[in-house]
């Protein structure tokens, strides 16, 4: 089983860009803004912890999210690997995801980075306002904290994957078929 990171700042294009490699090599993607927007709209338990911090751009706890990918991993053996996309978000997550994987002999082998300017982060989230109606998209101060949070609390991240070979930046400035050709290469 392979496990493949994307990772960027809110807008870079992870989810787009994950829909195209779903298709090219039967990846299981796990979106962890998906899922947890899918429990907002259940109206689940974990639905209404998550949505006050969602929509004012702050992070849900560790517990949450490691608990939502460690289901999506024992629930789907069968799949041709996974694409984790916003997940691991912080330093913590990073550690946790090594140990569930190491316990069965399996590591992160690529983190595939697509890195945008803060300025391109608001036109495109700006854009996407008004096409999916996501209520963290709706507020320049929204989007600011979680540009702020992404600087904070994710970048880290860079220098934990780094030393250990794994880590691909890519620049998100181009059209989408190009960024999709950029990663295919690193793939
Ligand atoms: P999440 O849903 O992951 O949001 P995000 O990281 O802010 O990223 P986005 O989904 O906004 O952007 P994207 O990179 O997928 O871009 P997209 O492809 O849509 O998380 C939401 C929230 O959930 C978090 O803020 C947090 O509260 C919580 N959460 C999630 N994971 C968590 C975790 N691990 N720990 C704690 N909390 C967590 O593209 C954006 C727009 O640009 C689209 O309109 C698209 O069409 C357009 N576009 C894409 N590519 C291009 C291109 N090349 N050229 C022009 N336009 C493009
Ligand atoms: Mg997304």
């Amino acid at each position: 089983m392979k496990y493949y990171l994307l990772f960027g700042p809110p807008g870079a294009g992870k989810g787009t860009q994950a829909k195209l490699l779903v298709e090219k090599y039967n990846f299981h993607h796990v979106s962890t803004g998906d899922l947890l927007r899918k429990e907002i709209a259940k109206g689940t338990e974990l639905g209404l912890k998550a949505k006050s911090l969602i929509d004012a751009g702050n992070f849900v706890d560790d517990a949450i999210v490691v608990g939502m990918i460690g289901s999506e991993i024992a629930n789907n053996p069968e799949v041709g690997g996974f694409l984790f996309d916003g997940f691991p978000r912080t330093v913590a997550q990073a550690e946790i995801l090594d140990q569930m994987l190491q316990k069965q002999g399996k590591s992160v082998d690529k983190v595939i980075s697509i890195i945008i300017s803060d300025e391109m982060v608001f036109e495109r989230i700006q854009h996407r306002a008004n096409i999916e109606g996501r209520k963290d998209d709706a507020d320049p101060k929204t989007i600011q904290n979680r540009i702020d949070t992404y600087h904070a609390k994710t970048e880290p991240l860079i220098e934990y994957y780094k030393p250990q070979g794994k880590y691909n930046e890519i620049c998100g400035v181009g059209t989408i078929e190009e960024i999709f050709a950029k990663i295919s290469e690193v793939l």
